[in-house]
């Protein structure tokens, strides 16, 4: 199967239909020094989506502790940098202790860019997002800053990343790059599935007033879409479910199991998973750009991949949206 490109966001630019996550490389699993992805199986899911067309590589400067970024590095040393589209991600702390170890203040961004560049062994990113929203430096100094970055040829494009659906925050960033002359955001990342919708309202027409691209992160839910967690069943061993809480407390809920029925019906009438039906759900949204996926094994991710076959009927659509529906 090949995947195929599209336009990210008003952008000239080309991306893959999927987009692929490294949150998990090199992090940490335990106390036993273990990690969820290593080197050899990042470079394994990475040969994989290469061979498959894809081209759209997802960091953050926190991946790993860097090692997200050193693991995609050593993989780029023998291939052709200028294939690939990356973007990676500043805000959280790279510095403990230190009072302007995180955050879009002028002294962090610098630093962490040339450290991302450094460990990425490359000259500059497709794609730089804020990682969050900094409460705490005015929007102007971090716009200027990362305009900056645009003039000087080290990033190419610029994105929001949000964990709550802030969309005045990107707005008001927006409209004061369009009063100063800085770069706008053009692209956008937000966490959007079946199960979590709360984008619907309010993100999305910003998304779109603005011509912004959207990756929307955690498509299936950190894994509850594939199906693979049952009602008051204990999570299958080394899963997400049985290794976080958090996941436990979000995702496995009474709700969200009966519109994971339906996903799993529909699967079944469509001799399919209900990883792709999910994929394909979020694909299909006008809005959506490319999902960034999370495969921990080369074997999640040929089924990921294979959601880029699967077309869903109207139908399928409205059945969907019935068992999930968009919170307003
Ligand atoms: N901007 C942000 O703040 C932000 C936040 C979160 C993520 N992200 C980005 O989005 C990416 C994806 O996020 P995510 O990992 O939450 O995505 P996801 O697709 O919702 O969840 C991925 C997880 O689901 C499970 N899984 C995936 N395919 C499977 C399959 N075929 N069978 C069984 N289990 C399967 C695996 O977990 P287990 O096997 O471990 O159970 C995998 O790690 C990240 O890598 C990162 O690049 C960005």
């Amino acid at each position: 199967m090949e995947l195929d490109t599209v336009s990210m966001g008003s952008t000239g630019l080309r991306v893959s239909e999927l987009a692929l996550g490294t949150a998990r490389f090199g992090s940490e699993r335990g106390d036993d020094g273990d990690v969820e992805i290593d080197r050899e199986t990042a470079h394994d899911i990475l040969d994989r989506y290469a061979a498959a067309g894809g081209n759209f590589l997802d960091l953050a400067d926190v991946y790993g502790g860097g090692d997200a970024e050193r693991y995609v590095g050593d993989w780029l040393d023998d291939r052709d940098r200028e294939s690939f589209v990356i973007a990676s991600k500043i805000y959280w702390p790279t510095r403990e202790a230190d009072p302007n170890g995180d955050g879009l203040n002028r002294k962090h961004l610098r630093r962490q860019l040339t450290r991302i560049l450094d460990r990425l062994g490359t000259d500059y990113l497709d794609l730089l997002y804020i990682h969050r929203w900094d409460d705490a430096t005015p929007a102007r100094e971090f716009l200027r800053t990362l305009d900056e970055f645009v003039s000087d040829g080290r990033v190419h494009y610029l994105g929001a990343s949000n964990r709550a659906p802030n969309a005045w925050q990107v707005a008001m960033a927006n409209e004061i790059a369009r009063r100063e002359g800085y770069e706008p955001f053009t692209q956008s990342q937000i966490v959007f599935n079946l199960v979590d919708r709360q984008v619907e309202p309010e993100y999305l027409p910003m998304v779109e007033e603005y011509g912004l691209g959207l990756m929307p992160f955690s498509p299936l839910a950190g894994g509850f879409l594939t199906g693979k967690y049952g009602r008051g069943e204990t999570p299958p061993a080394g899963s997400r479910g049985d290794r976080e809480e958090r996941f436990r407390e979000t995702y496995l809920t009474a709700e969200n199991f009966d519109v994971l029925d339906t996903v799993e019906t529909i699967a079944t009438e469509r001799d399919t998973s209900p990883v792709c039906v999910s994929l394909a759900w979020l694909s299909a949204h006008p809005a959506v750009t490319a999902p960034v996926i999370g495969p921990r094994t080369v074997a999640q991710l040929e089924e990921n991949l294979a959601a880029a076959e699967l077309t869903l009927t109207d139908t399928e659509f409205d059945r969907l949206d019935e068992a999930a529906p968009a919170p307003y």
